[in-house]
C-alpha cells in the first residue's frame, strides 16, 4: 500500500483512519473522500481531500486515477438500525459501494478492504464463540448486504485476483466521530450522556451481549490484515474479530465503578432489541490470530476509563 483512498472518509472510523494512516503511510500518500460538504470541508482541514459520490462511478474512476490509488478503503455503509427504516435504499447505498469498488479495484489492480460485520449473522447463527464459517442467515438488510458482501469479494479474488480483505467489526466504541444509526451506537452513547448528564436512557435490553472492540484495535486490525501475507489468509472475506463482549448493565456497572452518582434506565426501542438478539454473543477470532496475528490490546475497563478522560476533555 502505497497510494490510499479512503471512501467514505467522514464517518466514525473513516475520520480516525485517515489521520492513522498518514501518520504510517505518510500525508501525501492519503486521499479522503467524502460525499457530505461539511465532512469536506472538515476533513480538508487535515488531508487530502475530495468530495465524491461513490455511486457515480465515473467520478470515483476520475479519482483513483488523478492520485495512482493502489489501495481503496471503502467504509461506506448505512448501518443496521438507519437500514431497517429504508431497506431499498441500505442495499443501493452499501452493494453499489462495493460493486464500484471491486470494479475499480479489478480494472486499477488496487487493493480493497471493505469492512464486514458482526451483523452479518443471523438468529440461526451459535451465538457463543460464534465460528469463523458457519450459518449466515442475517434478518437485517445491513446484514444481507454484509453476507452478499463478504461473497462477492471472494468472488472478485478467486475470479479476478483481486486483493480484497475484509474484518468483521464488533460494534466499535471510540471518542471522535460519532456512530449514527447503528445497533451497538448506546456502547458509544452512553459515555457522552453521562458525562453531561449523569443519566442514560438505554434502547437495548440490560442482558444482551454483543461483542465490542476500542477504536485503536479496530485500525491495528485493519492494517495488521492489508500488510499481512498472502500466502497465510486462508481466509479474506471476512475475518471475525473481536475484543471485549458484555451487557449494557456490564458496562453501566463498570461506568458507576467510576461515576457513582451516575443513573441508568431503560426505554427498549423494539428494532434494537430484535437486531441486537439476533447477533452473537461473542465472536471466536482464532482464524485471525492465526492467520495474520490478531492480538488486540484493550480490555473493558481499559477503555472505560480512556473513553470517560478522552470524552470529559472534550466536552
Ligand atoms: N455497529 C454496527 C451496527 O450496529 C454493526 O456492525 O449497525
Amino acid at each position: 500500500m502505497k497510494r490510499i483512498l479512503i471512501v467514505g472518509a467522514g464517518g466514525q472510523i473513516g475520520t480516525e483512519l485517515v489521520p492513522y494512516l498518514q501518520k504510517h503511510y505518510g500525508y501525501d500518500n492519503v486521499v479522503a473522500a467524502d460525499l457530505r460538504d461539511d465532512m469536506v470541508a472538515k476533513m480538508s482541514e487535515m488531508a487530502i481531500t475530495e468530495k465524491l459520490d461513490i455511486l457515480d462511478i465515473n467520478a470515483f474512476e476520475a479519482v483513483v486515477k488523478k492520485y495512482n490509488i493502489d489501495a481503496i478503503f471503502n467504509m461506506v455503509a448505512l448501518l443496521s438500525a438507519t437500514g431497517e427504516k429504508n431497506p431499498e435504499l441500505a442495499w443501493k447505498i452499501n452493494m453499489g459501494a462495493l460493486l464500484n469498488s471491486l470494479a475499480l479495484a479489478k480494472e486499477y489492480k488496487t487493493a480493497l478492504f471493505t469492512p464486514s460485520s458482526i451483523g452479518a449473522f443471523g438468529e440461526n447463527t451459535p451465538h457463543d464463540d460464534t465460528p469463523q464459517d458457519t450459518v449466515m442467515r442475517p434478518n437485517t438488510i445491513y446484514g444481507v448486504c454484509k453476507v452478499s458482501g463478504e461473497l462477492l469479494s471472494d468472488y472478485y479474488f478467486t475470479r479476478f485476483g483481486v486483493d480484497t480483505r475484509s474484518v468483521r467489526f464488533p460494534g466499535i466504541i471510540s471518542n471522535g466521530a460519532l456512530p449514527g444509526g447503528g445497533t451497538t451506537d448506546y456502547a458509544v452513547e452512553v459515555f457522552y450522556e453521562v458525562l453531561k448528564h449523569k443519566h442514560y436512557t438505554c434502547p437495548i435490553p440490560p442482558d444482551t451481549y454483543m461483542d465490542m472492540l476500542y477504536m485503536p484495535d479496530a485500525l491495528n486490525a485493519i492494517t495488521q490484515l492489508m500488510e499481512a501475507d498472502p500466502t497465510k489468509l486462508v481466509h479474506r472475506n471476512s475475518f471475525n474479530i473481536t475484543c471485549m463482549s458484555f451487557t449494557p448493565t456490564q458496562l453501566f456497572e463498570k461506568i458507576k465503578q467510576r461515576i457513582p452518582d451516575a443513573v441508568f434506565d431503560y426505554d427498549v426501542d423494539p428494532v434494537k432489541a430484535q437486531i441486537s438478539a439476533s447477533w452473537p454473543n461473542k465472536l471466536d477470532d482464532t482464524c485471525a490470530r492465526e492467520e495474520w496475528g490478531w492480538n488486540p490490546q484493550w480490555d473493558i475497563d481499559a477503555m472505560v476509563d480512556d473513553m470517560l478522560d478522552k470524552i470529559s476533555k472534550k466536552l
